[in-house]
């Protein structure tokens, strides 16, 4: 089973947002989806409710884990955990030794990221995460270019050990996908079609055997992961500079149709 972590000390910067839209693209994949809500304020646990008033809706499980701990129904491929604030020291390690890859999403606010600062340091340091054990990378979320708190926030991101996938934009689509119940991924395609582009990257890393961890003594992944074939498509829109043709195969790709509620 593919275990996917969201986590950061902080509350307030994404996590649930990050783990329903992530559980959504799975589940819109096809696969069999548990979300499991570590948080006693419940909220990914409010999403799933909201998300039954859809008919033919991709089905994903949820399992209040406060209460009932994580025992995922037989055959869940993949299990989604959207953690609280404020998780720091040997919690840490119990939880992660379950985890293949962990998302830490952050905001930009000159506090915050002092505080991100330790949280990564010690993820990497003190409690020695390795790439042999969990994959770990960041999200920028609620991002407003061209402001010099998000080029201080991007600065911070680059200089870590760890990938800095994406910056998701501050954007209403979010705030409406929470409300509905929804992923972007099943909103309506011209609407959210900014914010797949944005997205790309993540799944593309999950897609990827860069956000698995590589077992001891085994090879590195050629390529980093990515097929050849894979490359040379990714080439030929860059170098053609064809920004349009990417814009469609993101929206065709990412964008689903959408729901209608019953
Ligand atoms: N990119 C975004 N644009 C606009 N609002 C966002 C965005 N990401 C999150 N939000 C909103 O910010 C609030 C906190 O997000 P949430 O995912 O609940 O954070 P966390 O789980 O880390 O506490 C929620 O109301 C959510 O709808
Ligand atoms: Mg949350």
């Amino acid at each position: 089973m593919r275990t996917i972590m969201l986590m950061n000390s902080k509350g307030g910067c994404g996590k649930t947002i990050l783990a329903t839209n992530i559980a959504t693209w799975f589940a819109g994949e096809g696969n069999k989806v548990v979300l499991a809500d570590f948080d006693p304020q419940g909220s990914a646990l409010d999403w799933l409710v909201a998300r039954q008033d859809y008919l033919d809706i991709p089905n994903i499980v949820g399992i209040n884990a406060v209460t009932e701990g994580i025992q995922p129904a037989k055959g869940a491929e993949y299990l989604i955990m959207d953690m609280p604030a404020g998780i720091h020291g040997k919690k840490v390690d119990a939880i992660l030794r379950r985890v293949q890859t962990l998302i830490i999403p952050v905001i930009p606010s000159l506090i915050d990221i002092r505080a991100y600062s330790r949280f990564i340091h010690e993820l990497l340091v003190t409690r020695q995460v390795s790439r042999h054990h969990t994959r770990i990378a960041v999200v920028a979320n609620r991002v407003s270019e061209n402001t010099i708190i998000y080029q201080q926030l991007e600065k911070f991101l680059n200089s870590l050990n760890i990938p800095f996938l994406t910056s998701l934009r501050e954007s209403q689509n979010y705030i409406r996908s929470a409300e509905q119940g929804l992923g972007i991924f099943e909103m309506a395609p011209l609407s959210v079609y900014r914010d797949l582009l944005q997205w790309d990257p993540i799944i593309e890393w999950l897609d990827s055997k860069n956000s698995l961890p590589t077992p001891l003594k085994k090879k590195a992944v050629k390529n980093g992961g990515y097929s050849s074939a894979y490359i040379l498509v990714k080439m030929k829109f860059y170098c053609l500079g064809h920004y349009n043709a990417y814009f469609t195969y993101a929206v065709r790709i990412r964008g689903r149709s959408t729901y209608q509620r019953g």
